[in-house]
């Protein structure tokens, strides 16, 4: 009896364990307060509403929203509707039959905003907008990173007590996988004249702040890993079928003589034909070990016909990366997601216009970096794939890796 109500209780116990992360929160443990921050700010009270600028801030260190870009959604508290709206746009203008002359832009109960396109006349742009949704990481291009439109509401509140904040707000990109919080009212926002001279409030400011799951996600992978040491001219392939597999019949995928040859490829299917099926190969190739340096390749290349990957960015995290000493051809950037001493994650994107985009396969669909690496001396050892990354995400997904007992064997020894 007294056993089998323990046995319950730690059963119970690792199945909570077991349960808790990944499955309900919206959790990354490289970048553990990343968010996409969404605040609104009423800049003015109107006879039947307000006047407000809502702005978002990519607060994610490596996941970025690409072409064609976000999707915000809410829904009013009360009968509200948009009146105008400058750099952005409902998607659908809704029921306004009730209106007669001056028609809203939209009257949706949960209206859906987009951004509009890079070259929007001036007359209908607002600062930080119109850049077709897409939004950068502040790590790769800060001043991408934001995105802002104006908005005025009819048939809502017109003071602090009687405006009601929206409620339900999505937030979707190319990928699914954000869920937003409630609406929270915050300190008014302070805007400051362009000569610092003069500062205005915010009449309110309300946030909402969205995070992103891979879980929710539940995407298939979208890259995986491969390693290789120039010492043992081993190669330890992605795992087969990391992101899918192959039809037996090879209609998923596309073999590249079909394209580049006589034949001609009409669009569909979009993967070159791998064992792997993964858009995206990261090839990691220890190349050189000498006596206090060792030096590692990397290789990131497109499968995939479709896609241009800009923007592009990939962490690793490596115990060794505490002291990169040489990097050619990429931009780094350490990150510390635990804070304190644990500095083992790194962060690596493309130079500007040299190798930013990962161009579709063929000729240009690589990007080469070398890392040089400082061994110290007290911890160094290249066994046990010690050389080789824990972890490595592209664009903020992970990636699948071969497991451990297949990586490629390394000298004991550090030898030229
Ligand atoms: C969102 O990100 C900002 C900036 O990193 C951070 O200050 C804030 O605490 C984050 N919010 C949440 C709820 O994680
Ligand atoms: C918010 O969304 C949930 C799920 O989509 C829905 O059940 C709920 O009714 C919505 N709330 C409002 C106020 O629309
Ligand atoms: C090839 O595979 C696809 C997907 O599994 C299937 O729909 C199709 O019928 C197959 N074609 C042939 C010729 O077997
Ligand atoms: C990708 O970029 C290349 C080179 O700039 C261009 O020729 C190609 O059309 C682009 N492909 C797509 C799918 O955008
Ligand atoms: C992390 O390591 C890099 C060198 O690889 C160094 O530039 C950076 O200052 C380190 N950061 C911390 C917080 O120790
Ligand atoms: C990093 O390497 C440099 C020499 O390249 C060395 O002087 C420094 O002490 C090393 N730092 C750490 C944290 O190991």
């Amino acid at each position: 009896m007294a056993t089998g109500c323990c046995a319950a209780a730690v059963l119970l116990a690792v199945a909570l364990v077991l349960s808790a992360p990944d499955a309900t929160e919206a959790y990354d443990s490289l970048d553990p307060n990343g968010n996409i921050t969404i605040k609104w700010d009423v800049m003015e009270w109107t006879p039947d509403g307000y006047v407000a600028v809502v702005t978002m801030y990519n607060y994610q260190q490596f996941r970025h929203i690409g072409s064609p870009g976000w999707q915000l959604g809410w829904t009013w508290a009360k009968e509200e509707v948009i009146w105008s709206m400058v750099g952005a746009q409902t998607t659908e203008q809704g029921d306004c039959s009730k209106f007669k002359g001056n028609i809203p832009h939209s009257c949706k109960k949960d209206p859906t905003v987009v951004d509009l396109l890079p070259g929007t006349p001036y007359d209908m742009q607002i600062a930080n907008c119109c850049k077709g949704g897409v939004l950068s990481t502040f790590n790769q291009d800060p001043e991408n990173a934001i995105s802002s439109f104006q908005l005025s509401v009819g048939l809502a509140g017109t003071t602090t007590k009687t405006v009601k904040l929206p409620k339900n707000f999505t937030l979707r990109g190319p990928v699914p996988g954000y869920t937003c919080g409630r609406a929270t009212v915050r300190k008014p926002t302070m805007f400051f004249s362009a000569d610092g001279r003069r500062a205005t409030r915010a009449r309110m400011t309300w946030r909402v702040v969205c995070t992103y799951s891979q879980f929710l996600a539940q995407k298939i992978p979208s890259c995986c890993v491969s390693l290789s040491a120039s010492s043992s001219n081993a190669i330890v392939d992605c795992p087969t079928c990391s992101c899918g597999c192959q039809n037996p019949n090879g209609t998923n995928c596309v073999k590249i003589h079909l394209i580049y040859g006589p034949g001609k490829w009409t669009g569909e299917p979009l993967l070159e034909c791998t064992p792997h099926m993964c858009p995206v190969k990261i090839q990691w190739h220890v190349k050189q070990n000498y006596k206090d340096y060792w030096r590692v390749q990397i290789t990131i290349t497109n499968f995939d016909f479709r896609t241009n990957y800009t923007e592009w960015n990939l962490v690793v995290q490596h115990p060794n990366f505490d002291n990169i000493t040489q990097l050619s051809g990429l931009n780094y950037k350490p990150l510390t997601p635990y804070g304190g001493g644990i500095n083992d994650t790194a962060m690596f994107w493309g130079v500007k216009p040299y190798n930013d985009v990962l161009t579709q396969d063929g000729t240009l669909g690589a990007v080469q970096a070398e890392l040089l690496l400082r061994k110290d001396s007290r911890t160094f050892t290249f066994e046990k794939g010690w050389a080789f990354p824990h972890r490595a995400y592209f664009n903020g997904d992970n990636c699948v890796m071969p497991s451990p007992e297949n990586y490629p064997p390394l000298p004991p020894n550090a030898s030229v």
